[in-house]
């Protein structure tokens, strides 16, 4: 069993030294070593950065319910594998054991099945965080069906843009689902969607609210009566390893969201591996992970990781401030959590509020906090570290991406010395490398530059579902030989990584990453509307918020303009959802733009931060006088 648990920072450098010597023998020895396989690969890694094509343990067969579920069987049968703490805190918590959750995986699975979905067709889940969102991703890994979780904070719109991108050809809902003190209505949303989805021939529907639902004949049925006519066992399909596992949608620069595709067996073992180091999972530990499973956080390590090592992983229903701020730390206490891992938004947020929602409870189950999704800024470590951990616990503030699939940079705790802001070392088996503008890499410390990344790991997106030209553009192209990441980093002099935030149109809200594109799409769809641009500006518990400049139509002149601002804002509710909307809503006579008519960012940037003692270059520009008028009037 060598190495699969780093445990000092000597063995982490000589493990990394191994794993990027010989990348393929490293992963070969930890895929034999640690998952079950139906039958052993021919090659361990294949690639091509130029066309792009990566393949992982090429002609291997497996299934990952079976690395999942029916291997800690014999051992761990009657362990808890899914721990879900309901959003009511009087309502109780629920305790799914391994062969519980096998069995409920099996029925699901089977249900399937009667409904049409064979292997390879896609299956999009639009869920709250209840156990069924869990099961229904691994009742679509069962039968080799795609998942496509869409959040479930997502509008009807964005949901059925997603569904027809991906040929969907089931939907999994619910009639609809408890946030904090509201209740929302998401079989209502679904049935919106399904009006532009002409290819879903079936809807299954969870009771989690005994919400009043139209259910359409033929198409929508209740879940529960039948799981509970299913079989309670499915003989799991035998897959390729590089069959598609699911797909996953990210925001991009442009209009249309990207699918991302992750195939099964370097998911698999990269998630399972990272999952073990990162947070030192321990048998009998209780892991919780804040994140939704609509996202890749939740995909990776409350889902799949977990369960690869036969962990208890945490489902959590509801929001940190409900009942009161310190739910949080009441869950924390009452399952006695060792493992902690949330978004800096939600730090944020929790640090404004009075210590005693933190102080009242026992934290001292806690061993490893975490941190992912944006830049950690420096109060907001030291708040978590103080007042969570107690100064005991070490912070691991983890930088990865949808497209990674696994956590990237990262210290691993009790090995790496962390220090605040800095996501610090490489993970084992990943070459990251800082490159300048003429695309030459940035050697040495004590640099800055774009965050691109060397050589194949296992959990590497393969493709964009239905647009590999665009996979390769975004990714491929910008450097030879390396996959772009879209962030800039540094590295200082000690080697760690700080990740400075994106170098291109994506904006990150509260953790969530937004694209320009679409949100200005949706703003210029209002009948007053001529242009818009759409910029982030610094916000204390969001990271970033949302600053639109809008031009009006003559016709949306003479308009009230706090009414204009709030039909925009919910225009852009109904086409994507609420964490799009917009803070502030400024209405200028034009936009800066250059002389090929593109608008120039970077000075709306520097308006909506309030920073504009030093504009730059404008000489550039086809209207600078626009410059002076849009600040005279800056919100
Ligand atoms: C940002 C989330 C700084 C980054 C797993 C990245 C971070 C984007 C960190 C991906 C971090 C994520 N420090 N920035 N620790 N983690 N990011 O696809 O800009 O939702 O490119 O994946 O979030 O967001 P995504």
């Amino acid at each position: 069993m060598s190495n699969y648990h780093i445990k000092h920072l000597e063995e982490y450098y000589q493990v990394y030294r191994k794993s990027v010597r010989n990348p393929e023998s490293f992963w070969e020895e930890m895929a034999e070593e640690h998952f079950v396989w139906r039958r052993r690969w021919d090659n361990v890694l294949t690639w091509d950065f130029e066309k792009p094509e990566i393949k992982w343990f090429e002609g291997a067969k497996l299934n990952i319910t079976e690395n999942c579920l029916d291997r800690h069987l014999p051992t761990r049968g009657e362990k808890t594998a899914i721990l879900f703490e309901p959003n009511d805190p009087k309502e109780a918590a629920q305790h799914i054991t391994y062969r519980q959750l096998h069995e409920k995986v099996c029925r699901m699975a089977n249900v399937f099945l009667e409904q049409g979905i064979k292997k390879g067709d896609r299956v999009c889940i639009y869920l709250p965080m209840i156990p069924e969102l869990a099961v229904s991703l691994l009742a679509c890994a069962r039968i080799g069906a795609i998942h496509s979780v869409v959040f479930a904070g997502f509008s009807s719109n964005a949901l059925a843009t997603r569904i027809n991108d991906s040929d969907c050809k089931m939907v999994i809902t619910s009639d609809g689902s408890y946030r904090g003190g509201k209740t929302i209505d998401l079989k209502s949303i679904v049935d919106k969607a399904l009006e532009d989805c002409p290819g879903v021939t079936s809807v299954l529907v969870v009771n989690r609210i005994n919400g009043k639902v139209t259910m359409k004949e033929g198409r929508d049925h209740w879940l529960q009566p039948l799981m509970d006519d299913a079989y309670a066992d499915c003989v799991a399909e035998v897959m390729d390893a590089e069959d598609p596992l699911f797909i996953l949608y990210t925001s991009g620069s442009t209009g249309k969201p990207k699918g991302m595709v992750h195939t099964i067996a370097g998911y698999m073992v990269y998630t399972a591996y990272t999952f073990k180091n990162v947070f030192q999972y321990r048998e009998g530990d209780i892991f919780w992970c804040t994140a939704d499973i609509g996202w890749i956080t939740g995909h990776s390590y409350i889902v799949y990781g977990p369960l690869a090592n036969g962990a208890t992983t945490v489902m959590f229903e509801g929001v940190p401030s409900h009942p009161d701020y310190g739910r949080f730390w009441q869950v924390v206490e009452k399952h006695k959590i060792t493992q902690f891992y949330t978004a800096p938004t939600a730090i944020r947020a929790l640090a404004k509020e009075n210590l005693d929602y933190v102080e009242k409870y026992d934290l001292s189950s806690l061993k490893v906090l975490g941190s992912v999704g944006e830049p950690i800024n420096e109060e907001a470590w030291h708040w978590y570290n103080n007042n969570v951990g107690k100064n005991m616990s070490p912070i691991v503030d983890t930088w990865w991406q949808t497209e990674t699939g696994g956590i990237m940079i990262t210290p691993i705790p009790y090995v790496t010395p962390t220090t605040p802001t800095y996501a610090t070392l490489p993970f084992i088996g990943i070459q990251p490398a800082l490159m300048d503008g003429e695309g030459k890499e940035i050697k040495g410390n004590q640099v800055s530059g774009r965050l691109c990344i060397k050589y194949p790991w296992p959990s590497v997106a393969r493709t964009i579902w239905g647009d590999h030209q665009r996979f390769k553009d975004t990714y491929f192209s910008a450097f030879k030989d390396m996959y772009f990441t879209g962030d800039g980093a540094l590295r200082d002099a000690v080697g760690y990584y700080r990740i400075t935030g994106r170098v291109d149109d994506v904006i990150i809200v509260s953790g969530h990453n937004l694209g320009t594109a679409p949100i200005e799409d949706s703003i210029n769809e209002h009948p007053a509307v001529a242009e818009s641009a759409i910029v982030g500006f610094p916000h204390d518990v969001k990271g970033n918020a949302l600053y639109g400049f809008v031009i009006l139509k003559e016709t949306g002149e003479g308009r009230d303009r706090d009414n204009l601002r709030r039909e925009i804002n919910q225009q852009i509710t109904e086409h994507i959802g609420p964490i799009a909307k917009l803070d502030k809503i400024q209405f200028v006579p034009g936009l800066p733009k250059t002389r090929s008519g593109k608008i120039m960012r970077r000075i709306l940037r520097k308006i909506a931060s309030n920073d504009t003692s030093n504009l730059g270059d404008t000489s550039t520009l086809l209207n600078p006088e626009v410059v002076q008028q849009i600040m005279d009037e800056v919100l």
